[in-house]
């Protein structure tokens, strides 16, 4: 959606000289006529409303300065038709606008700029119709199917995901997981939706989500979504959600008293727990994508570090870098050794080690709280027992990049984030998937084996509750088999 205030400054079709005089324009060389016939009234002013609140020249009356004209649901004999009848009093010579569909108005409204004019898009002689694309096919669990980082959906997905985070900051936890799953549903599509009817029957589709997608098809750009994304409530949530320790409740308290800025906070440290502190400290480094190498480099230090401190003992890279994305927020490691028990003490060795060169900002040892097997059983929440550090890393940076031909200086360390979780070998594979994400995947890995199975899944195990007994496995693939799923690579699982 648009801002409510430049809705206003845009005015209405009927009345919009302002808006539409060519000062106000960013493409000088494009005055667009909306032809009413088939378009109806209310979706003209909605087009013309978006069009120019996105900086184009919409006139209100077709004249001769229209450089394209654009028609919904007619065919070139109709327009010819239109175009002799209004165009009618044109000077002789002037130049005949195009006579477009409103695929090229909508793709011009996505794409923020005015979209070369293609043979498609011209107003072609009717056909027949052709049947629409026929709708895909979905088993209803992300578990269940493939879902790749890079795919085919992502400007319905974004848009879905942006009111998932919305409902998320509203504490509206149904709304949250409806808006993640139809988003999820569109990651795992084989190829773009271009069709509402390619939505029929998708598991997850419900009326609103196919709404949203219905009013990006159509126009380039869904009002709720656009409105979220400028409101006040939605940025600040966003804003304070992002630094390091801080959750959607106290974002939300916050906002409450009236705090809506870096500086509030940064004005009132007693408030501040030490982790936030540490967090708003760093915030331009956290908040920016950790890159490949920079992750590359960090498993170097780390696994030296862990290495010296007793031979023998592993560090497994997971998360967002594990599915294969080139970029994430975090990075999260898990460390282990082949014989149960030793990993014991190891991460305070570590630690101190890390420290010794230099390298931690800051760090938060959260001691294992296992408990008993069956306590550890019903853990179903993301949140684990197992020993950790949280920490912020500071990590040197290459002293230049380059860019182009000139070099660029660079600053010398980067605040980087980092989980480092202790595992016992007997755990790994259950933390290895857990840990391993997204967490899309993990919420519906443990709803499957739930409702399907009948078993409870976490970081910790596999477990019966009828039989009272915990599954034993060496792998990833092992669980997979006891849930009677088909093995999904770590690639696959960015549900
Ligand atoms: P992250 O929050 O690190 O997300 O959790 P991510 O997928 O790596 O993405 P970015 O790039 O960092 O944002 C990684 C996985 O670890 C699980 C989460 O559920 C997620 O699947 N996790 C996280 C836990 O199991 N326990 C935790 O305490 C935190
Ligand atoms: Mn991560």
């Amino acid at each position: 959606m648009l801002p409510k205030r430049r809705l206003a400054r845009a005015g209405s079709p009927d009345g919009g000289a302002i808006s539409s005089a060519p000062s106000s324009a960013r493409f000088p060389g494009v005055a667009i006529y909306l032809a009413e016939p088939r378009m109806g009234r209310s979706r003209r002013a909605f087009l013309t409303r978006l069009g120019r609140s996105k900086g184009f020249r919409i006139l209100d009356a077709c004249s001769s300065e229209v450089t394209h004209v654009v028609m919904e649901h007619t065919s070139a004999e109709e327009a010819a038709r239109w175009q002799e009848h209004s165009l009618m009093a044109a000077p002789p010579g002037c130049t005949h606008p195009a006579l477009l569909d409103v695929s090229w108005f909508t793709e011009s409204m996505a794409a923020g700029q005015p979209v070369p004019v293609e043979h498609r898009h011209r107003l072609k002689v009717a056909e027949p119709t052709k049947g629409p694309p026929s709708p895909a096919w979905m088993l209803p669990y992300a578990c269940q199917r493939p879902t790749p980082v890079t795919h085919h959906n992502t400007s319905f997905s974004e848009a879905l995901e942006t009111l998932a985070e919305a409902a998320g900051f509203e504490g509206s936890e149904c709304r949250l997981l409806s808006f993640c799953r139809a988003a999820s549903v569109l990651r795992a599509l084989p190829g773009p939706v271009t069709a509402l009817s390619q939505l029929q029957g998708l598991p997850h589709f419900g009326e609103h989500s196919c709404r949203v997608v219905q009013e990006l098809l159509e126009h380039g750009a869904c009002e709720e979504v656009e409105r979220v994304r400028c409101s006040e409530r939605y940025q600040t949530m966003k804003l304070f959600t992002q630094i390091f320790g801080v959750g959607v409740r106290t974002a939300d308290r916050w906002y409450q008293e009236g705090l809506r800025t870096l500086d509030d906070l940064q004005g009132q440290p007693q408030r501040l727990t030490k982790q936030q502190r540490a967090g708003l400290q760093h915030y331009r480094d956290l908040s920016t994508p950790i890159w490949l190498p920079d992750v590359e480099a960090l498993q170097q230090v780390v696994e030296v570090a862990v290495v010296q401190a007793l031979p023998g003992a592993t560090i497994t890279l997971t998360g967002s870098f594990r599915r294969g994305n080139s970029q994430g927020h975090d990075v999260d490691f898990l460390i282990t050794h082949p014989e149960e028990g030793r990993e014991a003490g190891l991460l305070t060795s570590v630690m101190c080690r890390l420290q010794s060169q230099g390298l931690v900002l800051y760090h938060q040892h959260q001691h294992s709280h296992c408990g008993s097997p069956a306590k550890r059983a019903r853990h179903s929440h993301t949140m684990d027992a197992f020993e950790r550090s949280f920490c912020i890393f500071r990590l040197p940076q290459p002293p230049e990049t380059t860019v182009g031909d000139a070099p660029r200086p660079c600053p010398a360390w980067k605040a980087v984030r980092v989980d480092l979780v202790v595992v016992p070998i007997s755990q790994f594979p259950f933390a290895l998937l857990g840990w391993t994400g997204s967490k899309l995947f993990e919420r519906e890995l443990r709803r499957f084996s739930r409702k399907e199975k009948g078993l409870w899944l976490n970081s910790h195990g596999l477990f019966d509750p009828e039989q009272k007994v915990f599954f034993h496995v060496t792998s990833e693939e092992d669980i997979f088999k006891h849930l009677g799923l088909e093995y999904l690579p770590p690639e696959q699982r960015n549900a």
